[in-house]
C-alpha cells in the first residue's frame, strides 16, 4: 500500500484517465477527493472506490472557475484533514482546423486545460507549503511535443501545461513540493472515442511502437510513481507515456 494515509485531489476524476488515476491511487490506500464538473461521473468513481473498501468523496467543480475551485479545496480539508497530492487531469479536446476555431472554443480550451491547472495548483499550494510536503502532477499530452492538424489549440494548451510544470517545480522545490507532468499518447477513454474513428485508430497502431492504444491504467501507474517517495528527487519533468510514439521518427 504505497499511498496509505495519503489524500489526493484528482480533477476530471469522473471519467477516463482521471477515473483510472482515482481507482489506482485508492487501490494503494489513498483517500480521494474526486473533482469533476460532471457530478454523476464523480459519484460513480466514488461508488467504485467505496465498494472496494476505500474512502472518497465527490465534488462538483468547474476547474476554470476560481471561486468554485477555492471553495471546494476548503471543503476537502475538514473532510480529509490534509492534501498530499493534486492531480490536474481535467481537460477538453475539440478537434478543429485552425480557421474554424471560434474565439469561444479557443478561450474555453485555454480556460479548462491551462487556467484550470493554475487555479487548482494555486488553491492547494499554501497548504502544501505549510506542511512542507506535496506532489502536483499535471496531465499534459504528446501533443505538447509534436504537432497534429485539428489539435493546434489543444497542443498549445498542453505545451503551456509542461512550461507551467517546469516553472512551478522551480518555485516550489525548496518547499519539498514535487511538480511533474505525464504526457499520454492515445489512451482509450470517452474523449479519444469521440475524437478518433476506428479507421484512424488502425492507422495510429502502425506508428505506435508498442502497437496498442494505451489504457487509463497505463497513465495511472505513471502518476502513482510520480506521487510516490521513489520519485522524491524528480521534479519539473514530463514523463511521456505513449507506447514509444514520442520517440519515433514515424517510419517503421
Ligand atoms: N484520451 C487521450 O487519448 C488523451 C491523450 C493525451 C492527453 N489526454 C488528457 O488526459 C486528460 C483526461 O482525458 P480523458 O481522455 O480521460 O477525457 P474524458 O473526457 O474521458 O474525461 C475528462 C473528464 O474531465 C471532466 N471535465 C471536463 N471539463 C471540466 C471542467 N471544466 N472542470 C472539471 N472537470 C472537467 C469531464 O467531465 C470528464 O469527467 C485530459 O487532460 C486530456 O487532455 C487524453
Amino acid at each position: 500500500m504505497q499511498m496509505k494515509d495519503k489524500v489526493a485531489i484528482v480533477t476530471g476524476g469522473g471519467s477516463g484517465i482521471g477515473q483510472g488515476i482515482c481507482l489506482r491511487l485508492a487501490q494503494e490506500g489513498a483517500q480521494i477527493a474526486v473533482f469533476d464538473v460532471n457530478l454523476d461521473g464523480a459519484r460513480d468513481t466514488v461508488k467504485q472506490i467505496t465498494k472496494a473498501g476505500g474512502k472518497a468523496a465527490a465534488f462538483k467543480v468547474d476547474v476554470a472557475n476560481a471561486e468554485g475551485v477555492n471553495d471546494s479545496v476548503k471543503k476537502v480539508l475538514p473532510k480529509f484533514g490534509k492534501i498530499d497530492i493534486l492531480v490536474n487531469n481535467a481537460g477538453i479536446s475539440k478537434p478543429s482546423k485552425v480557421v474554424n476555431i471560434t474565439g469561444e472554443v479557443w478561450d474555453s480550451m485555454l480556460n479548462v486545460n491551462l487556467k484550470g491547472v493554475f487555479l487548482c495548483s494555486r488553491a492547494v499550494i499554501p497548504h502544501m507549503k505549510e506542511r512542507k510536503y506535496g506532489k502536483i502532477i499535471n496531465i499534459a499530452s504528446i501533443l505538447a511535443l509534436r504537432g497534429s492538424s485539428y489539435y493546434a489549440h489543444y497542443g498549445a494548451t498542453k505545451a503551456g501545461v509542461v512550461a507551467f510544470t517546469q516553472g512551478l517545480a522551480v518555485e516550489l522545490g525548496r518547499h519539498n513540493i514535487n511538480v511533474n507532468a505525464v504526457g499520454p499518447g492515445i489512451i482509450d477513454t470517452p474523449m479519444a472515442e469521440g475524437d478518433v474513428n476506428s479507421e484512424f485508430r488502425q492507422q495510429l497502431l502502425k506508428v505506435i511502437p508498442m502497437r496498442r492504444i494505451g489504457t487509463p491504467n497505463d497513465i495511472a501507474n505513471a502518476v502513482l510513481f510520480l506521487a510516490s517517495e521513489e520519485a522524491s528527487y524528480i521534479t519539473g519533468q514530463c514523463l511521456y507515456v505513449c507506447g514509444g510514439w514520442s520517440a519515433s521518427a514515424g517510419l517503421m
